[in-house]
C-alpha cells in the first residue's frame, strides 16, 4: 500500500483530504510546513501533497525539503490562489509533477495521484531492472576474468588491486567518480587477450623467441575481438588495445603516442606495471613501493604519461597505494 503525505495548515482542508484518500492509501496528516518536514525526516513516502500557502513555512520550501530528502516521492502543491512566482519556484527547484489549484475536483485529484503512483512504480520497476542488469554485466566480467585466470600468471588479487588502482587514478585525473569506477571494472579484462595466446608461450619458463614475442604481442588486440563491439565494453576495449603503448610512441600493437593513447589505457599501463613490481611474482620478489616508484617516475614521458605519474605519486605520499595493497 503507498503512503500519502499531506501537508496544509487549515484543519479542514487536511481532514478532507484524509477522508478521500483514506481507502486504498496510508495516509499521514500533516497540519503545517513544520510537521510536514519532520514527516519526511522521519517516514518513506510515496507521494506528498501539500498546500503552498501557510505559516511560517510555504509549499515550495516544504516540496524543495521534500526533493532534498526523498527524490523519489511524488511532490504535488496546492495552491489556493494564482500565485505565479511561488509556481515557477516549485517547478524549478522542488521539481514538482503537478500543481493543483483549490478548490479541487475530488475525482480529478484522485485520478492524478493514481497516475502519478502509477508512473512510480514503473520507474522502480525500471531502477531495479537496471540494476539487475549492471549487476549481470559486472559478473559477466568477473566470470571472464575467472576463466582467464588458469591461462595466465595473473591473479585475481592483482586484478583487484588494478581495478582499485585504475579507481583512484582516473579520479585524481578529474574523471567522475561513476566513470571511474567503471574505469577499475573494465581494467580488470585489459590482459583478456591472452585466452588466445598459445599455453606454450604464455607459460614458457624460458626466454620467449622474437617469433613468439610477437605472438605474444596479439594478445592486446586479441583481447579487442573477444571484447566484442557492446558500447558497455568499450573502455575495456581501449584498454586491451592500449596498455602497452607506450607515451613516447616506443609500444605496440599501433606505436601511438602522448593523448593520442586513450587515458584509461595510459592509467592501466602504468597501474599494471606498479602492480607487478611491487608484488612477488615466479621470477621475483616484491619490490618497495619507494622503489617501485623511482622506477615508474624514470620512465616519465618514455612508457608512462607524466601527469598520470604524478598523480600516482600524489596517491603514494597520501597513502591510498598502500591502503589499496594491503585489502587485497
Ligand atoms: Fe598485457
Ligand atoms: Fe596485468
Amino acid at each position: 500500500m503507498h503512503t500519502l503525505l499531506l501537508i496544509d495548515d487549515d484543519p479542514d482542508v487536511l481532514a478532507t483530504l484524509t477522508r478521500s484518500f483514506r481507502k486504498g492509501y496510508k495516509t499521514l496528516s500533516a497540519n503545517g510546513g513544520e510537521a510536514g518536514i519532520a514527516f519526511l525526516n522521519e517516514q518513506p513516502v510515496d507521494l506528498v501533497i501539500c498546500d503552498q500557502r501557510m505559516p511560517n513555512i510555504s509549499g515550495d520550501q516544504v516540496l524543495g525539503h521534500a526533493l532534498q530528502v526523498q527524490p523519489d516521492a511524488i511532490r504535488i502543491l496546492l495552491t489556493g490562489y494564482a500565485d505565479v512566482e511561488s509556481l515557477l519556484t516549485c517547478v524549478n527547484e522542488a521539481h514538482i509533477y503537478k500543481y493543483v489549484t483549490k478548490p479541487w475536483d475530488p475525482a480529478e485529484l484522485n485520478l492524478t495521484v493514481v497516475r502519478a503512483l502509477e508512473a512510480l512504480v514503473l520507474k522502480r520497476n525500471l531502477d531495479t531492472a537496471r540494476e539487475q542488469l549492471e549487476i549481470a554485466y559486472k559478473d559477466a566480467v568477473m566470470m571472464l576474468c575467472l576463466a582467464a585466470e588458469g591461462k595466465d600468471q595473473d591473479t585475481s588479487s592483482h586484478l583487484q588491486r588494478v581495478q582499485y588502482y585504475t579507481e583512484a587514478l582516473a579520479i585524481a585525473m578529474g574523471v567522475d567518480s561513476k566513470a571511474a569506477a567503471h574505469m577499475g571494472l573494465m581494467s580488470m579484462l585489459h590482459d583478456i587477450g591472452k585466452l588466445a595466446t598459445p599455453d606454450a608461450i604464455l607459460k614458457k619458463p624460458d626466454k620467449l623467441s622474437p617469433e613468439e614475442w610477437d605472438v605474444m604481442k596479439e594478445h592486446s588486440l586479441s583481447g579487442v575481438r573477444i571484447l566484442g563491439n557492446n558500447p558497455f565494453y568499450e573502455t575495456a576495449r581501449e584498454i586491451s588495445a592500449g596498455h602497452h603503448e607506450n607515451y613516447d610512441g616506443s609500444g605496440y600493437p599501433h606505436g601511438l603516442s602522448g593523448d593520442d593513447i586513450p587515458l584509461s589505457a595510459r592509467i592501466v599501463k602504468i597501474v599494471d606495471v606498479f602492480d607487478a613490481l611491487t608484488t612477488q611474482r615466479p621470477y621475483k620478489q616484491p619490490w618497495p613501493m619507494e622503489t617501485a616508484m623511482a622506477h615508474i617516475e624514470s620512465h616519465a614521458g618514455m612508457m608512462f604519461d607524466p601527469e598520470v605519474v604524478e598523480k600516482l605519486k600524489t596517491l603514494f605520499a597520501d597513502g591510498t597505494l598502500t591502503r589499496i595493497k594491503s585489502v587485497f
